[in-house]
């Protein structure tokens, strides 16, 4: 197995890969985030392969740069073909994006997992990473409001922040 950077030819198996994961795209969907996260500085978006390949699992790490902190590396999604889970795809993507990381001269990988992504907390353990915090997701829908509408408001939703994390 090895790992390459994504391709816009692998839309179809990511969009794939991005179901399994709990959110639904469509390739073209995944095409055109593709197209507008892809040569954009501190992010980067990996493929794994098997020896035959074909595209087992990705992964899309990201370093903001931020004010309040020195650079991290936060992983933003990962996801290996549910029949293919057990396989060692993911601890590969993940020590490829720590690489990535150093190279970025970030000291630390962060990453938001949905606490009930149970398996996964395992696999994080399992590579080192330890829970620090938990917090909520506070979200406000911008939709059907025009700007600067006094109607809208931040309470419609609260949700746990893992919920829409990797
Ligand atoms: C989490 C995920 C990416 C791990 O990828 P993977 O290819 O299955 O993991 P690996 O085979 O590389 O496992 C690496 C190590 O973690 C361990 N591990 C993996 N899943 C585990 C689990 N559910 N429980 C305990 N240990 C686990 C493996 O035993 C292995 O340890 P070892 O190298 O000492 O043998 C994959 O299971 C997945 O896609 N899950 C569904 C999507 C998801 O939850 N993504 C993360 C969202 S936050």
């Amino acid at each position: 197995m090895h790992t390459r950077n994504m391709a816009e030819k692998d839309a179809g198996v990511v969009a794939k890969l991005c179901t399994e994961l709990g959110y639904p795209a469509s390739e073209d969907q995944i095409r055109w985030r593709f197209r507008a996260l892809t040569g954009v500085e501190d992010h980067k978006l990996l493929v794994v392969q098997d020896d035959g390949g074909n595209v087992m699992g990705w992964l899309h790490a990201h370093v903001p740069r931020l004010l309040q902190t020195d650079a991290v590396a936060e992983i933003q999604g990962l996801v290996v073909d549910e029949t293919h889970r057990g396989g060692g795809f993911g601890r590969l993507l993940m020590t490829e994006a720590e690489l990535w990381a150093k190279e970025k001269r970030c000291n630390e990988v962060s990453l938001r997992s949905s606490v009930a992504r149970q398996d996964a907390h395992r696999f994080y353990e399992g590579m080192g990473c330890q829970i620090r915090t938990t917090s909520h997701d506070f979200r406000k829908s911008l939709e059907g409001h025009a700007p600067g509408n006094a109607t809208t408001s931040w309470t419609a939703q609260l949700r746990h922040r893992g919920d829409r994390q990797v």
